[in-house]
């Protein structure tokens, strides 16, 4: 019972890792609030890029449930892999109202409800797709490289309020952004090439994501401030490369 008498707020908790970390909060005491633009078992309905419905969110914590601890901006929206030339200003502003917007409402409206319970812990979703290119289209990239320099930002200007602001940066995780990649290498008899740039040489699973999650959520992670956390299996911590050899080698 790492979050017991915790309260948390987790957007795109319909599906993927959201749910997942939603279901992982629940079981070790928290109560929390899964929010998301979807319907879904015990799910608010909420758009994390309003600001009215990130600062109804909040206040319901503290209306109905006497404060917020614990926020974990997750929802997200990938927006294909259209190229640079291909995407409007349109394209953008939608994907970054969602990605980066949404995060920077959560932090905005959460972290005085936070301050009022003597600190707590927000959490945002990044992606590898921030580090460097290659893992999603151009706005989707930016809003990520946005989000992770946005808790850097924001853990500096929360100075001395005991409110610890880090991001997660997934690699592939199979939801139901990534349903197409996994259906498509499916349904071609390519399930193995899934993940196989990945040291791993596997795609992950949302708990995987909900247990880093937990771990920031938690006070197991109490001097952990501004960082990033990679939760990839490895696939960016070398430049894409691969020999055909690689995992059959003994070592
Ligand atoms: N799946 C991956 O491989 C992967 C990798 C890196 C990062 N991520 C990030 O993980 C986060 C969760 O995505 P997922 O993979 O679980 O995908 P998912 O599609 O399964 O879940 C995302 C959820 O966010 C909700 N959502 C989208 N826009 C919203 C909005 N404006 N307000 C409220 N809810 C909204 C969707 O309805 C959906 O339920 C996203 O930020 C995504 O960018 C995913």
């Amino acid at each position: 019972m790492r979050l017991e008498g915790k309260i948390a707020i987790v957007t795109g908790g319909a599906s993927g890792i959201g749910k997942a970390t939603a279901t992982l909060f629940r079981q070790e005491g928290a109560l929390v609030i899964a929010a998301d633009m979807a319907e879904g078992e015990d799910v608010v309905r909420a758009d994390a890029g309003s600001e009215a419905d990130v600062a109804g969110l909040v206040d319901r914590a503290v209306r109905d449930h006497g404060g917020l601890d614990i926020f974990f901006a997750n929802a997200g929206v990938s927006g294909g892999l259209a190229s640079i030339f291909e995407q409007s200003p349109e394209d953008w502003e939608k994907i970054l109202r969602t990605n980066l917007i949404g995060p920077f409402l959560a932090i905005k409206h959460a972290a005085p409800a936070l301050k009022a319970r003597g600190g707590g812990s927000l959490i945002c979703t990044a992606s590898v797709a921030g580090i460097r290119a290659g893992a999603g289209g151009p706005a989707y990239s930016a809003s990520k490289a946005g989000v992770i320099n946005l808790v850097k930002v924001a853990a500096t200007q929360l100075a001395g309020a005991n409110i610890r602001v880090n991001a997660i940066c997934p690699g592939l995780i199979e939801t139901g952004m990534t349903r197409g990649i996994y259906d498509s290498a499916r349904a071609a008899g390519k399930e193995e090439m899934i993940g196989h740039l990945n040291p791993m040489k596997r795609g992950g699973a949302p708990d995987e994501i909900a247990r880093a999650a937990l771990f920031l959520a938690s006070d197991e992670s109490s001097y952990v401030n501004g960082h990033a956390l990679v939760v990839d299996g490895g696939l960016s911590a070398s430049h894409p490369f691969y020999r055909q050899d690689y995992g059959r080698t003994s070592f």
